[in-house]
């Protein structure tokens, strides 16, 4: 490697927070050397394809800072021992999903990639290293990574090369779809550490372009912990209002009047109050889920039950709006064909983890419904995955083209708010569709009125 750099980087996990973080880090410090490094070959080869169309992580922005300066300050490769024992500062950016199996299983995070970053780090870095936790941890997690980190320093104490670590806890807060400006434009960057060496470090890279009085300094311990109760509140804002969107369909109020009512309220606020059929994404229910645990850990059983009801409410969302569609289409969905217009958990990305779609999916697939899927962004076989379905399974069928994706089907779920459903030509779709044609607005994103007039049965969320 050449040693034009001051520093150099190397971030472990290529995926939605280390590909557009260190992108964002490269484009504001050309002085620093990034290496994003992955264990998953095809990941890093599509960071590198030369279609700037085909990489891993959609991204508005995200495609211009990449052909700016992958191969200049920004290097995607799967050289992770390579890359780790060259890095002053290592970003840890693996997955850490609920544990499935075992003790905690359900709740607690699965940390077995944070553990074999931990290792890969211990093994093969040299002199001082920064060790950020960049994942989204459970508190305390730093202990154990410090734990694996100085057991290496015993394996050869009288090795001449002195290895030191410190740990600092820097938790990414961009969401997807908007990723670039929320790290280009953060509300605040929030560093804990130990140290002031390794925070000033850290916080230095950031200063590049953001104000300095929106870096937080903390101990690692709140850092990690702010981090999760960020995503709960966030999550809970969502839960409370969807909760209030049952109300309103059963008392004749109408929940955008509500919102509009209640956020013009500075305390309350306007933002994050847009009722709809549940959160999805990789994190909100896995951090919950995972703050449960720690409460239940330290035998703080009401505070767990508290927040493990937001994680309730979403399910029941969900359930609640496949009922009321298969209410309405009679009580049955056997010989129906129903169309999903959205698959991701949101507009603007191609991410379809913890969709709300899928769950509603799944509920009508079982009510014997056929299912036709139309996502700008996602293809079949990320819906087929989602589904755990395939080709031959023959009822769920995806569709390039929104308007043949409808033909002789009873009804429309709009499952994700893409701007483009507001565009289509709702007549001509009307027209090819079986009668009488359902439309069901879980994200309250088309004109109501207008359909009506063309002739549609609606419901929309949060109306009679
Ligand atoms: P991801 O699954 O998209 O990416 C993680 C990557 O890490 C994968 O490509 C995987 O192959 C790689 N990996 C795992 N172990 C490895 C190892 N030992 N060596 C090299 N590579 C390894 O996950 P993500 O969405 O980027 O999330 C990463 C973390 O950031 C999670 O803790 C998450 O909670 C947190 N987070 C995510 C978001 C988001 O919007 N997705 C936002 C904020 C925080
Ligand atoms: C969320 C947080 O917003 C980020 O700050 C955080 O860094 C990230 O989780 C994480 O830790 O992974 P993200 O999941 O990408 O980001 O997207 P959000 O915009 O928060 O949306 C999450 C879900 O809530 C989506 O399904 C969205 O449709 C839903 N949502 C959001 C609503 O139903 N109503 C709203 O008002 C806002």
């Amino acid at each position: 490697m050449l040693n034009k750099f001051e520093k150099k980087i190397c971030c472990i996990g290529a995926g939605y927070v280390g590909g557009p973080t260190m992108s964002v880090i490269a484009s504001n410090c050309p002085e620093l050397r990034v290496d994003v490094v992955d264990i998953n070959k095809e990941r890093i080869d599509a960071w590198n394809s030369d279609d700037y169309s085909k990489l891993p992580v959609f991204e508005p922005g995200l495609e211009n800072i990449v052909k700016k300066c992958r191969d200049i300050n920004l290097f995607f490769s799967n050289k992770v021992e390579e890359c780790i024992s060259q890095a002053d500062i290592i970003f840890i950016s693996v997955n850490t999903p609920t544990k499935t199996n075992g003790l905690g299983a359900g709740f607690a995070s699965d940390l077995k990639w944070i553990e074999s970053s931990a290792r890969q780090i211990a093994k093969y870095a040299r002199n001082h290293t920064v060790v950020v936790e960049k994942s989204t941890l459970p508190v305390k997690t730093a202990e154990t990574i410090k734990t694996i980190l100085n057991s290496s320093l015993d394996i050869n104490p009288s090795s001449e090369e002195k290895k030191t670590f410190s740990i600092v806890s820097n938790p990414e807060f961009l969401a997807e779809g908007t990723a670039i400006n929320d790290l280009q434009n953060p509300d605040r960057v929030l560093i804990g550490g130990e140290d002031d060496y390794s925070i000033n470090l850290i916080s230095d890279i950031y200063k590049k372009w953001i104000d300095p009085e929106k870096i937080i300094t903390t101990n690692l311990w709140s850092s990690e912990l702010s981090k999760l109760v960020s995503n709960a509140f966030l999550a809970q804002r969502i839960s409370s209002i969807n909760s209030i969107s049952a109300l309103c369909e059963a008392t004749g109020a109408n929940i955008m009047e509500v919102v509009g009512a209640i956020g013009t309220d500075t305390r309350i606020g306007k933002k994050f109050l847009m009722p709809g059929p549940g959160f999805g994404g990789s994190c909100f229910k896995k951090d919950i889920l995972n703050l449960v645990y720690l409460c239940r850990y330290y035998g703080l059983n009401e505070v767990a039950d508290y927040w493990e009801q937001v994680v309730k409410i979403n399910y029941w969302q969900q359930k609640r709006i496949s009922a009321l569609v298969i209410k309405n289409l009679f009580g049955t969905l056997s010989n129906k064909k129903l169309t999903i217009y959205g698959f991701a958990f949101k507009a603007n990305t191609n991410d379809t983890r913890e969709s709300p779609s899928i769950n509603i999916s799944k509920y009508l697939l079982q009510e014997g419904s056929k299912l036709n899927f139309y996502d700008p962004k996602v293809n079949q076989k990320q819906i087929f995955n989602e589904l755990d379905v395939n080709e031959e399974d023959g009822n769920v069928l995806v569709y390039e083209d929104p308007y043949k994706a409808v033909e002789g089907a009873d009804a429309v779920l709009i499952l994700t708010e893409w701007n483009e459903f507001k565009f289509f030509n709702w007549e001509a779709i009307y027209k090819v569709m079986r009668k009488p044609s359902w439309i069901f607005d879980s994200r309250i994103s088309l004109d109501q009125n207008h359909l009506k007039k063309i002739g549609f049965k609606v419901w929309t969320l949060g109306a009679k």
